[in-house]
């Protein structure tokens, strides 16, 4: 690895890192020399995180976080920094789905998907973004958005729009935050084989799915690790409101 994405000194915190690419994203900006604090619901899986981590040589800290109760978000950063140091470095992944036909979907079901990838993504970022402003300190917050930010598909019309909305964000944080030395960019992951969704792809009706892809394959974690490591490190020091899609290409369409 180049020095320019060596995160040595670095303090990461990455939301949603119990399992899939949160746990991915916290192995690899570890493994890349940040501390890194990792933040969702499960404690228990981000316990043994740490402990692997930790095993690695590396540093990281786990604390509980809901991002959709609020209030708990400003003592989870604290936590974060009482332990590790400052953040430098966000990556806002925690994300949820609840996939249903529009015209059976419920407001509880809204509430969860927006309160989570939009309403969360928001104060997480206000949390850390404050504190850097506050310490004068240059920062970069890296939203985990979607390719379904760019085009949508039939059951996921509320994760889309909280995608889009969370592109917007990005956008909009960029601006303002630009002045304190802050960049805001978010990358936009294709689907990508996880603990979640391993098995779907394995069903008739995944594998006839992937036949409309341009390439009839889903991705791994670290086909995300180029641009994560870009958007964390020096290297992307020129990159700021940047939405990077990373999808093999499957927001141009389908075959
Ligand atoms: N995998 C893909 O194909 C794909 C493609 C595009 C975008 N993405 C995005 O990538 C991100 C990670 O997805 P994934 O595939 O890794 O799914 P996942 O394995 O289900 O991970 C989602 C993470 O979000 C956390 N989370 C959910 N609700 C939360 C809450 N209220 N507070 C705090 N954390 C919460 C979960 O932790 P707890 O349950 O322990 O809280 C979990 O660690 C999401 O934003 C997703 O939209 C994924």
């Amino acid at each position: 690895m180049t020095d320019a994405r060596r995160l040595d000194g670095k303090v990461a915190l990455v939301t949603g890192a119990s399992s899939g690419l949160g746990a991915h994203f916290a192995r690899v900006l570890a493994a890349s020399g940040a501390a890194v604090g990792i933040a969702a619901r499960r404690v228990e899986r981000l316990e043994a995180l740490v402990d692997e981590i930790t095993s690695n040589g590396g540093r990281a800290f786990a604390t509980s976080l809901d991002v959709t109760e609020t209030g708990q978000i400003d003592a989870a950063v604290e936590a974060v920094e009482q332990a590790l140091g400052p953040v430098d470095i966000l990556v806002n992944n925690s994300g949820v789905t609840a996939p249903n036909a529009i015209h059976r979907i419920s407001e509880d079901d809204y509430d969860f998907v927006l309160d989570t990838n939009l309403k969360g993504a928001f104060f997480m970022a206000q949390a850390v973004g404050k504190r850097l402003i506050e310490r004068k300190a240059s920062g970069r917050i890296i939203n985990i958005s979607s390719t379904l930010a760019h085009r949508v598909i039939g059951q996921l019309s509320i994760y889309c729009m909280s995608k889009a909305a969370l592109d917007q964000m990005t956008t909009a944080m960029a601006l303002e935050w630009a002045r304190y030395d802050i960049n805001v960019n978010a990358i936009c992951p294709g689907y990508i084989e996880t603990e979640m969704n391993t098995d779907y792809w394995k069903t008739e009706g995944g594998q006839a799915f992937l036949q409309r892809f341009p390439r009839p394959r889903v991705g791994e974690p670290k086909d995300l690790d180029g641009a994560l490591l870009l958007l964390a490190g020096e290297e992307g020091r020129f990159m700021n409101g940047s939405i990077i899609r990373v999808d093999d290409g499957f927001a141009v369409g389908f075959k």
